[in-house]
């Protein structure tokens, strides 16, 4: 037997025993004739000791050590003189009798510590030495209790896990594929899936009334802190189901989630916003509602002033920032230039303080005391506080509101990542109107059903009437981040069609593209409906993190890379002839 105990398993219970243990050289210290070793595996850390009265041979062998060796250790289990309360097993040490030295090591490029000294793309080359680092340790362990508890909580719910295959035909999720060539048809390609869409809904159709599938998709998009090209999506979808049922249904995952990996009970609903209050509230289909700050529509309360800027602006809207009026010349100077960024993009900022001594404004050269205070009040101001002013076309300056919202949360503190706001967000449009190719986009994806109320839209010849069309599409955000995303699905074969139609795809395109959806709606497809979660974003806000990366084991840098392995990298002639391709490089 290679160890009786992990390293982070004893305590004074223990004392008196034999004990072998086996892990990595954490760290060694050596005062004169003392030496201590701390011996770290997954479970924790265990102290040894080695002293004078330890044999010569365990003398001469910690004395050659070095950080990151793989020991096996024998020896017995002694009550510390100087106890550290601040690890589990800090009441006692090991006495060390014997030493094999399984595996020598090199000084590993950076500190094996919860703050390692290594910098990012150093340790994204060594993943393997960064994983034993405690702060992943724990970000891998989380993903596996989600994971487990996913399948426990779907596992009761009657929903069964199944399969589905890497190598398709593209699925329509709005970003570019992975494709694969085929060397048994020659100049003909696989596509990795985007999603498992496509074959969740044939699952419905085949009488699975309940999938689910914790499963990787793959995206070639832009990536971000919270984007990989490939990541995992808990995947579900239910038959004979309405939104409710799978809002309720969801919110019972959520609610077992929060209660079994974070220990939070959660006794009330979620929260409900149209997506129409989303975007006027918090110029955002993903409000973080952790703190309140919403948008007013100041549009009518300050027009018709002579002020210029305001008078030609379609919209102008505010948000009151609590307790922010005795803010300095400067640091409003600072915003302004803030909100100017590119990334931002507005023109300007005005200014309303609410302060004890009155009401001042960059604008009072337009605005009587008594305007200002009518447009304090509609922003619900009290004393003390400031109200920010943006200007411009509507969605976009509601976007710029929202942006700057998110800002002065958290330059305020107002979004601390161990209280937890989820919400539902419902109702998106079906589509998006595109000016440049000038067609219409699916909002979520081509199979997502209209509203039954708005099919006369849907099938209007006037493209201003179908882009009001809305989706029975639901999201399901977190703090702010959208954790998933579904809809109630088409189940007939002509709404099918039409949304083909609708987005520019002439029959014979369509019929190549998803004619084996199209076909299997006509042989009883029941209405169903499901939703699919990002599974790595979700451990990632659990964990309080927002950059997805370290709750995947092997995951890509920001070009799409994996710096590791060095992958991608170019396939030799013989290959590339095999696979019937030429380089247009
Ligand atoms: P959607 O495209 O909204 O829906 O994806 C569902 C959820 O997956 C997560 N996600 C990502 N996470 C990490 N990296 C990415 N590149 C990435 N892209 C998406 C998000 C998102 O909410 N088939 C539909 C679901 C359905 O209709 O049932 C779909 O894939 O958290």
């Amino acid at each position: 037997m290679y160890r009786t105990h992990s390293c982070g398993e004893l305590r004074l219970q223990h004392k008196g025993q034999q004990v072998t243990l086996a892990g990595w050289v954490q760290r060694i210290r050596n005062f004169g004739g003392m030496t201590f070793i701390d011996l770290r595996d997954r479970y924790g850390i265990t102290q040894l000791t080695v002293n004078d009265e330890s044999p010569a041979a365990v003398r001469e062998t910690a004395a050659a050590l070095g950080r990151e060796f793989v020991l096996q250790v024998t020896g017995a289990v002694v009550e510390r003189s100087n106890k550290n309360p601040k690890i589990a097993t800090g009441d006692i040490e090991i006495a060390t009798a014997a030493i094999a030295v399984l595996n020598p090591a090199d000084t590993p490029p950076f500190t094996i510590e919860d703050d390692s000294d290594g910098g990012e793309e150093l340790r994204a080359r060594f993943r393997y030495l960064d994983l034993r680092r405690a702060p992943l340790q724990q970000a891998i362990r989380l993903r596996h209790r989600m994971a487990q508890e996913v399948r426990s909580y779907l596992d009761s719910q009657q929903f069964l896990e199944i399969e589905t295959p890497f190598l398709i035909k593209s699925t329509p999720e709005g970003a570019r594929d992975f494709v694969v060539p085929s060397r048994m048809n020659p100049g003909e390609f696989y596509a990795l899936p985007q999603s498992p869409q496509t074959f969740k809904q044939l699952l419905m159709v085949a009488g699975y009334d309940r999938y689910f599938q914790i499963v990787r998709c793959f995206r070639d998009e832009d990536l971000r802190a919270d984007r990989q090209p490939e990541f995992t999506q808990i995947d579900c979808e239910m038959a004979f189901v309405e939104r409710e049922d799978i809002l309720q249904t969801f919110e019972g995952l959520a609610k077992h989630l929060f209660k079994s990996v974070l220990g939070m009970e959660w006794t009330t609903a979620f929260p409900r916003m149209s997506y129409a209050d989303a975007i006027n509230y918090y110029g955002s289909d993903k409000p973080d509602i952790r703190f309140d700050m919403r948008i007013s529509d100041l549009t009518d309360a300050v027009k018709g002033k002579n002020f210029a800027v305001f008078d030609s602006a379609p919209y102008i809207g505010g948000i009151c920032v609590p307790a922010c009026a005795d803010y300095t010349r400067k640091q409003l100077d600072e915003l302004t230039e803030w909100v100017k960024r590119p990334q931002i993009g507005a023109k300007g900022m005005v200014y309303i303080r609410r302060t004890t001594d009155g009401i001042k404004s960059s604008i009072d050269k337009f605005y009587t005391p008594d305007h200002l205070a009518a447009i304090a009040d509609q922003c619900r101001a009290s004393q003390g506080d400031l109200i920010l002013l943006l200007s411009g076309d509507k969605k976009k300056t509601q976007e710029m509101l929202g942006a700057l919202r998110i800002e002065m949360g958290n330059r305020l503190g107002l979004r601390p990542n161990n209280v937890f706001a989820p919400l539902w967000v419902y109702d998106f449009p079906l589509l998006e109107w595109d000016d440049e190719t000038q067609r219409f986009y699916a909002m979520h994806h081509p199979f997502t059903s209209p509203k039954p109320e708005d099919l006369p839209k849907f099938y209007a010849a006037d493209r201003h009437a179908i882009a009001q069309v809305n989706a029975n599409a639901y999201d399901f955000v977190l703090n702010g981040v959208e954790i998933g995303g579904g809809s109630i699905r088409i189940h007939d074969s002509n709404v099918q069609r039409r949304m083909f139609e609708v987005l520019g795809f002439s029959e014979e395109e369509a019929n190549y593209k998803f004619g084996f959806i199209i076909n299997a709606f006509r042989y009883g497809a029941p209405p169903h409906g499901g939703i699919a979660f990002g599974f790595d974003r979700w451990c990632a806000l659990f964990g309080g993190q927002e950059t997805i990366r370290d709750y995947i084991a092997f995951p890509k840098n920001n070009t799409g890379r994996d710096v590791m392995l060095d992958a991608p990298s170019k396939i030799d002639e013989v290959q590339m002839k095999e696979l019937y391709l030429k380089s247009a490089l």
